[in-house]
């Protein structure tokens, strides 16, 4: 029984409005004593000409719904109590029916959403960043595509530009071809750091490096060659970080894919009046819009970041004819974002509105900066290990006979990393913590995992339900509150798609795992004598574990049934 759409149904009967509108006005109080569901009159009084407090003291007296047990008002809050028997066995029935589709719609039929994400530079390490971009990213993709979105996976490979003609040059002067075929990122990133060391004593170096870019723009074959072994090692491994955190791709067309498409770009941008000279420069100028110019050509002919982001953008509209583009990027690129996209606008592109930029706070481990070029930074694969092997720590600790312990680490370890990513609202920044990521007993990863893995054990304990299941005997307060919070799911995913926002489901899952564990706690179910009420509350359990694997799920998070 959907009680928002019956209670929307009944008000637009006395108030004419939309009724997907209505619908959406409806929430779920934070109270029970606020009722079960409630409707905040404001935006009636505009229509009705009546104070808000009075429109909803008159709703109250006339609306009646099956179902419903009372109508009351609260000031200008409308409050509906259900009956809960009712409503407990309607909520959990759909849930079980509906399984891992539960919380699934097809809002988004039809629609195409690019969802850039990831974009690691090569020849340098994939870091915590990166990895920001990538748990934010592949959550969004999942959240989409889960209501209905036929969402692309875009990984802008950070794969151009006058840093290669310095890594060759480099290459060609210091490579240890050893150490390059073991771990190739960290002696790429060697020699990298060499260059720029040595460039400080002998700035010829830095003449050299460019001729040697210029080369490789050029389509010279020897260089083409080593950027083509560049990046081939470098994607390897990042693969095998994708593959750990089980994230894919639907393209990797990076940097490079744009280099052949920059004139294109600089004529489209004079055609259109926008191009201006400044010290041999060609720059799109922003002061009307309080921003510095937007660099479309440097003075040496070389194309720059921005135009290949405006290049791509346009590929991405042609390609895929997005009814939303979403780059999730660092905080610290935004005025890059807002420089770029205002060209676009400015070119014509009334898409450019669709174009959104999701950005992140940055990440910190208690003391340590991280930064590339003087090569002190935290690998990833150092940081996903460990995380495991921490996990592992602890699962020894507290269930030092589970079964497949190693697998379970893998996923509490990693997964206790993706939730820390996405606990808090994406802006703010971000301090690694293990011993508070990997608490059983915090709003962690391992928790809501934990909390999942119980109902499952209580699930492995139960003979299915043969006889009567009595929903009408659900109706402690821990009951009733668990089930309201299931039954919240899609208000929260949609919430989360509205603000782009992936912590909103990470927020859901943690407050269904504490109600469940109140439940739990209160609720003596295996034990439960009046099997009407026993069977009710396996349901509940059962439902349960449902919502908490697919919410997990579209965190990019795995459950484990044991732990
Ligand atoms: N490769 C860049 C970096 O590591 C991020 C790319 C962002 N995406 C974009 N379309 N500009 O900082």
């Amino acid at each position: 029984m959907d009680y928002k759409k019956l209670i929307a149904e009944k008000v637009k009967e006395i108030v004419s409005m939309d009724l997907e509108i209505l619908e959406r006005l409806i929430e779920i109080p934070p109270k029970p004593e606020m009722g079960d569901f409630a409707l905040p009159c404001f935006q009636f009084a505009k229509i009705m000409r009546k104070a808000p407090n009075m429109i909803a003291e008159e709703l109250s007296k006339n609306i009646k719904i099956e179902g419903v047990e009372k109508v009351e008002n609260l000031g200008p809050y409308l409050n509906f109590f259900v009956d809960k028997g009712t409503y407990s066995k309607s909520a959990i029935e759909n849930i079980l029916s509906e399984n891992e589709k539960y919380g699934s719609s097809a809002l988004g039929e039809g629609k195409n959403v690019t969802v850039e994400f990831s974009s690691p530079n090569i020849a340098k390490p994939f870091h915590v960043g990166h990895l920001f971009s990538t748990a934010i990213g592949n959550s969004l993709y999942r959240i989409f595509d889960f209501e209905g979105y036929n969402c692309i996976r875009i990984n802008h490979l950070g794969d151009w530009g006058t840093q290669f003609g310095k890594l060759i040059c480099a290459y060609k002067k210091w490579v240890n071809e050893e150490d390059l075929e073991k771990e190739p990122i960290k002696e790429l990133l060697r020699i990298y750091v060499k260059f720029h060391e040595e460039a400080e004593k002998d700035p010829s170096l830095e003449d050299e490096g460019r001729e040697y870019f210029k080369k490789l723009e050029d389509g010279e074959k020897e260089e083409v060659e080593l950027w083509t072994k560049f990046r081939n090692l470098s994607l390897k491994e990042f693969k095998k970080v994708y593959d750990e955190l089980g994230v894919e791709f639907d393209s990797y067309k990076g940097e490079s894919f744009y280099s052949d498409k920059m004139d294109a770009i600089i004529e489209e941008m004079n055609k259109k009046g926008l191009l201006v000279e400044s010290n041999g420069a060609k720059v799109v100028m922003l002061d009307e819009y309080n921003m510095p110019p937007c660099i479309i050509q440097k003075a040496d002919g070389a194309s720059i970041y921005a135009t290949r982001d405006i290049a791509a953008a346009e590929y991405r509209k042609k390609t895929y004819d997005f009814y939303k583009s979403i780059y999730v990027v660092g905080a610290e690129q935004k005025l890059h974002f807002k420089q770029f996209f205002k060209t676009l606008e400015l070119a014509g592109h009334e898409w450019a509105k669709s174009c959104v930029h999701v950005a992140f706070g940055t990440v910190k481990f208690a003391d340590r900066k991280l930064s590339t070029r003087k090569g002190e930074v935290i690998f990833l694969e150092d940081l996903l290990n460990k995380a495991v092997l921490k996990a592992k720590e602890v699962i020894d600790e507290k269930n030092p006979n589970l079964e497949n312990k190693d697998e379970v680490a893998k996923k509490v370890g990693i997964g206790s990393i993706i939730f820390t990513y996405l606990k808090n609202s994406r802006e703010k920044d971000i301090v690694f913590n293990w011993s508070e990521m990997l608490s059983f007993d915090g709003e962690t990863g391992p928790y809501v995992q934990y909390t999942y893995a119980r109902a499952k054990s209580i699930l492995r304990k139960f003979e299915e339900a043969s006889s009567e299941i009595d929903y009408s005997k659900l109706n402690s307060e821990e009951e009733f509150e668990l089930v309201k919070k299931l039954q919240g799911f899609n208000e929260a995913i949609l919430n989360a798609i509205d603000k782009l926002e992936p912590f909103i489901v990470t927020r859901y899952v943690i407050d269904v795992a504490k109600a469940f564990n109140k439940f739990y706690n209160s609720c003596n179910i295996i034990n439960t004598e009046d099997i009407g009420l026993k069977n009710a509350r396996m349901m509940l359990v059962k439902a349960s574990s449902i919502v908490i694997k697919n919410a997990l799920n579209l965190l990019g998070i795995n459950t484990v049934e044991k732990m």
